[in-house]
């Protein structure tokens, strides 16, 4: 992708103290964008800012925890105050939790609903109305190959991101016409600290597991941020509502 594609465009990445989010924010910045960095984990965030503007970029951080409606629209206003505009949202923020289905507590429910479903809710119905000031937006959720279908022990994850394919859909459909896209990306496995802690619950069925690769790498960050920035661009101008996998064929199979 082009660099300079979003020169003079601001753009906000939850999520970005690490991971997916980090290689997005720097790479949109390598793009032109002012950068609006937002995570809950203030250390992560320092790294990724300062890697931004160590590489000549700008970029603010936000300390925000995106289960935090409240934190969330204070969290838009920062980005708002400090650049006076958004058009480009990319909720990448997200955790994973790994149990027995009838084992899964309220607490872990809970808390991964709250910050990949409810945490995407809050970031775009807060961003919207910004976005829509600018003639042509994007919002890019980051949702999962998880969302596209059924794995073992991982209920409250699958259900999270489920429901953000479909959370994309509706604002795809509804938001077109007045110029803001939005669309998502769901990877399979990535090298990220994520992927990294995942470990099978007590007594897991293996077999359930390993069915979730082809036997491929897991893919980069950087290759997610990728799909992100063109999703974001103008070169994907004609392309609204999709879930894009990236996960080698996994989903195809
Ligand atoms: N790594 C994978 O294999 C993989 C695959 C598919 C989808 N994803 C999705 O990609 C996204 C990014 O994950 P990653 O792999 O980069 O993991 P990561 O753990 O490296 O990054 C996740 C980031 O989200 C932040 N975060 C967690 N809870 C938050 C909250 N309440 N408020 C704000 N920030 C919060 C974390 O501090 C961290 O910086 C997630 O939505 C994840 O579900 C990851």
């Amino acid at each position: 992708m082009e660099e300079g594609i979003f020169q003079d465009r601001v753009a906000l990445v939850t999520g970005a103290g690490s991971g997916i989010g980090r290689a997005t924010a720097e790479l949109l910045s390598r793009q032109g964008a002012s950068i609006a960095c937002a995570d809950i984990n203030p250390e992560g965030l320092d790294q990724t800012v300062s890697n931004i503007q160590n590489a000549g970029g700008s970029a603010i951080s936000i300390e925000c925890n995106v289960a935090d409606s409240e934190a969330v629209d204070a969290m838009i206003q920062t980005c708002i105050d400090e650049f006076g505009k958004l058009n480009i949202l990319a909720n990448v923020a997200g955790v994973l939790a790994i149990e027995h289905t009838h084992l899964t507590d309220n607490a872990v429910w809970d808390r991964v609903l709250g910050i990949n479903l409810n945490g995407t809710f809050y970031s775009s119905r807060a961003a919207i109305p910004h976005l829509l000031k600018s003639k042509e937006s994007a919002i890019v959720n980051v949702a999962s190959l998880a969302g596209l279908m059924g794995q073992a022990y991982c209920a409250a994850y699958c259900s999270s991101k489920a429901a953000v394919v479909n959370l994309t859909r509706v604002m795809a459909v509804e938001y077109l016409k007045r110029g803001l896209r939005v669309n998502c990306v769901c990877p399979g496995a990535v090298s990220t600290p994520l992927i990294q802690n995942f470990a099978p619950p007590e007594n897991a069925d293996l077999e359930l597991i390993k069915r979730l690769s082809l036997g491929t790498k897991s893919a980069e960050p950087q290759e997610v941020a990728e799909a992100i920035s063109y999703l974001a661009s103008p070169s994907a101008r004609s392309i609204n509502g999709v879930a894009l996998p990236l996960d080698h064929g996994v989903h195809a199979a």
